[in-house]
């Protein structure tokens, strides 16, 4: 038995300093939990000048990347720099190192994380990525461990903080796209480029590794269909309350036996709905599991101390590996590596849903039942229309809520009205429902 496990960290911003702020406060209740003492040997960054507000021992922060691959004495390498290609290489070396790893790179994973594996599974060393989703929630260890016993029927979850920060400020504040942005970036949310966030592809990220756990299978980028919460308009968030309903940028998975539907896009749910209830920076994953039924798991889906628990939950589970002279307990695929099977990806072409049409009519007779035939010519069904009142010599807004159908269908009529200029001033809007809330 080993009494002491060495860890070494590189990349100190704000996840490693949460992480290391965790293993040193925590040192004593962490090293009763494992049964050995978890030592931080060195922490490697580029910066070794900032406060952290952490003192460390000495000479545990230097700039040395290569010391800390060839110290000995580290069992396990948490890679915290972010990006994709440096950490890529960092996670690599390491497990060339014959050390296990640790890392909270969603980016990373999502685009190489069958190579990570596969070479962690050549070098029999063991990978941890529960920071990779969730923040401090612990959805990894769930979907690999906890309801591993289930079929996974659905996921469904708020899985970008930012985003939701942002959908949450424009519902209670009335504020716009725009507004809410800056408030997100001033309040230290939002990065000064928050692509990644508001286009939806953080989210699909942690949407491409959750499927690839909790269904075997490879997923690629591609393979997830990806719009982002960019060109929401105050007025459909209020059209949407009006309707009873909460705008959430969501990532979905389901299970339809042959095939597996993945998006990521803004979708309405019901306001009761306990998805509907998750505001600010928080995240929440709804899973269904054929067995256990409804699982709800909500928290803190970024920060410090949140996201630096993750880390260092999956630094103890490896500890404790190491600690009894054992590895590759569980894949990090989370099926056997030899027993994964491929399964399609439903093209977003083919998903069904309903749908919230918002139109820029000019207010005319004869618009809204040319509108209504376009959409019955494709078989889409209209359950409700609201329209405001009138407003001289101005196009109006009318909202339909369709029955559902499919976004093939709703596609194809879309390109036609969009096309005609005499039915809509500007290309209709158009928000997915997602009605298979609890
Ligand atoms: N940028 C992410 C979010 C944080 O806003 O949720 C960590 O994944």
């Amino acid at each position: 038995m080993k009494d002491e496990i060495g860890i070494g960290i590189v990349g100190f911003g704000t996840v490693g300093s949460g992480a290391a702020t965790i293993l040193f406060r925590n040192a004593e209740l962490i090293a009763r939990r494992v049964g050995s003492s978890l030592r931080v040997k060195r922490i490697v960054d580029r910066d070794v000048t900032s406060d952290r507000g952490l003192a460390l021992p000495e000479g545990v922060l230097g700039t040395d990347l290569q010391a800390l691959m060839q110290d000995a004495s580290i069992d396990i390498v948490v890679e915290l720099v972010g990006g994709c290609e440096v950490a890529k290489r960092i996670m690599l070396d390491a497990i060339d190192a014959g050390k296990h790893v640790v890392t909270a790179n969603k980016a990373l994973l999502a685009t190489h994380g069958e190579e990570v594996f596969a070479a962690a599974h050549r070098a029999g060393v063991d990978v941890g990525f529960e920071a990779s989703v969730g923040g401090g929630i612990p959805i990894i260890q769930s979907l690999t461990g906890g309801l591993a016993a289930n079929r996974c029927v659905s996921l469904v979850g708020i899985l970008n903080g930012t985003s939701n920060y942002i959908l949450t400020r424009m519902k209670c504040e009335g504020q716009d796209f725009q507004e809410a942005l800056a408030h997100a970036q001033a309040a230290g949310y939002a990065e000064a480029d928050p692509a990644f966030d508001i286009e939806g592809v953080d989210a699909a990220h942690k949407l491409a590794i959750m499927v690839s756990l909790a269904y075997g299978t490879p997923v690629t980028m591609q393979d997830i269909y990806t719009e982002g919460i960019q060109r929401l308009t105050a007025l459909d968030i209020r059209y949407a309350s009006e309707l009873g309903m909460t705008v959430k940028l969501l990532g979905v998975a389901k299970h339809h036996g042959e095939s597996i539907e993945a998006r990521v896009h803004p979708t309405m749910i019901d306001s009761t709905a306990p998805l509907a209830r998750v505001d600010g920076v928080y995240n929440a994953i709804h899973v269904v599991g054929d067995a256990v039924g409804d699982v709800m798991l909500y928290g803190q889906g970024a920060g410090s101390l949140p996201t630096g628990s993750a880390v260092v939950s999956d630094v103890m589970d490896i500890a404790r590996n190491v600690r009894q002279g054992v590895r590759g307990r569980v894949p990090p695929t989370s099926f056997h590596m030899d027993c994964r099977t491929p399964v399609r990806i439903r093209p977003m072409e083919a998903v069904t849903a309903r749908y919230y049409l918002r139109c820029m009519v000019p207010d005319q007779p004869g618009v809204l039942s040319r509108i209504a035939g376009i959409l019955g010519d494709h078989a889409i069904g209209i359950a409700s229309v609201l329209q405001q009142a009138r407003r001289e010599g101005q196009t109006v807004p009318v909202v339909i809520m369709t029955h559902r159908a499919s976004e093939r269908a709703v596609q194809t009529a879309l390109r036609t009205i969009n096309g005609l200029a005499s039915l809509v001033s500007e290309p209709v809007t158009l928000i997915r429902v997602e009605d298979q809330e609890p």
